[in-house]
């Protein structure tokens, strides 16, 4: 038992500027007072990707205006918070520190703990926000910056089970649309064009299905996918549909047996644990084809299926309050005010950092 705790979240680890107010009441249960994002989408479309310098000063220029927002439609002023929580990594440092900088000055200005948040962890403890599920429980992160599979354990401790070796998943959705000269962002004009195309028509690869490792691997299938744009010049409408879903077919495909082995490895480990869970989070949990996938897949092996509504499994500063508050919840000390941003953070620091992954490394 706690007393009830109101947090401000602050998220500008990318390209959405967020603040929310979230509450935690004295069971543990939370919920979302006031909670607004801006998508700085339009600012980098014309680039076919997030430009830093542009991201940095678009979070200067809306956070103190969200932060007041976010405060108004809570209904609870600056002096009934409880404490602030800051994303402080990983991430666009140029936007980490105008967030992360923010959330000191509030914190010096009031007196009021700072906790300095690990964007991953805000993803990884979403579900007991929206679902309040219990730990231990499996999380895949899906999104243009990470794909990885996370042991929950507790607030603090995670274990990395899997990662890419190469790119992220939504980098893969990304890149192939760009090459078929889809719009950006790639994720949802592929799985558009996949709806009328055939699945069967191509039959990409499948990167490390079957390996022991629970790691997952998309660059060769995005070379895959320029070979066979590069065959079909001049590339038709219908070639792109069934180039879409059949790329999408072989992510389905890994993902039922990367994630098929985590599911099986968590029930091995934790046997005494009566309804296991898988939660997604990500962007790429927008894609009905991949949760289809997931949920067909958690059926069949007994568990659980968790896919928080999509704006709290993108980018956005509930999780982060959120992450903030079971922090307090569980006694974990605030962060000093000398506490610096780090664009690179693993959640599980005993996870060997692997070549190549992560690439670019900002997005969450
Ligand atoms: O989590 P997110 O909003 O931002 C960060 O990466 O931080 O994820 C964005 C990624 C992009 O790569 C985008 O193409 C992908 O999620 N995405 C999708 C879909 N909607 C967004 N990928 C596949 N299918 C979708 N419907
Ligand atoms: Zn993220």
């Amino acid at each position: 038992m706690s007393p009830p705790l109101r947090i401000l979240g602050i998220e500008t680890s990318c390209d959405e500027t967020a603040a929310s107010v979230v509450l935690r009441d004295e069971e543990g249960a939370g919920r979302i007072l006031g909670d607004v994002v801006l998508s700085q989408l339009e600012e980098h479309s014309a680039y076919g990707g997030v430009v830093p310098e542009i991201a940095a000063r678009a979070h200067v220029e809306a956070l103190d205006t969200l932060i007041e927002e976010a405060l108004l439609r809570a209904g609870v002023t600056l002096e009934e918070i409880d404490a602030i929580a800051a994303t402080s990594g990983p991430g666009l440092i140029g936007g980490l520190i105008v967030g992360l900088m923010t959330g000191k000055a509030i914190a010096r200005a009031t007196g009021k703990p700072l906790y300095a948040v690990n964007h991953l962890e805000g993803h990884a403890l979403t579900a007991r926000l929206t679902d309040g599920l219990s730990f231990p429980y499996l999380m895949l992160l899906v999104s243009g910056g990470h794909t990885q599979l996370i042991l929950v354990k507790g607030v603090g401790d995670y274990e990395r089970w899997g990662t890419t070796i190469d790119d992220a998943l939504g980098e893969a959705f990304d890149k192939t649309a760009k090459l078929l000269g889809l719009p950006y962002p790639g994720g949802p004009a592929v799985e558009r064009a996949a709806r009328t195309g055939n699945p069967e028509r191509f039959d990409f690869p499948r990167p490390l299905v079957g390996d022991a490792r629970l790691d997952f691997s998309f660059s060769g299938l995005k070379t895959a996918v320029r070979q066979a744009a590069q065959s079909l010049e001049p590339v038709k409408e219908q070639d792109i549909a069934d180039i879409c879903a059949s790329f999408q077919r072989a992510i389905a495909r890994t993902l039922k047996d990367r994630v098929g082995r985590g599911l099986k490895r968590f029930k091995a480990d934790y046997a005494s644990v009566d309804q296991p869970a898988l939660v997604v989070a990500g962007g790429v949990a927008a894609n009905q084809t991949l949760r289809a996938t997931l949920q067909a897949l958690c059926d069949a092996h007994g568990f659980r299926f968790i896919a928080p509504p999509l704006e709290l499994c993108t980018d956005n500063a509930a999780m982060i309050a959120w992450a903030g508050a079971e922090r307090l919840a569980a006694g974990l000390p605030a962060d000093g005010l000398d506490v610096p941003p780090r664009s690179r953070w693993p959640l599980d620091t005993r996870a060997q950092a692997l070549i190549g992954s992560g690439k670019r490394g900002a997005k969450a």
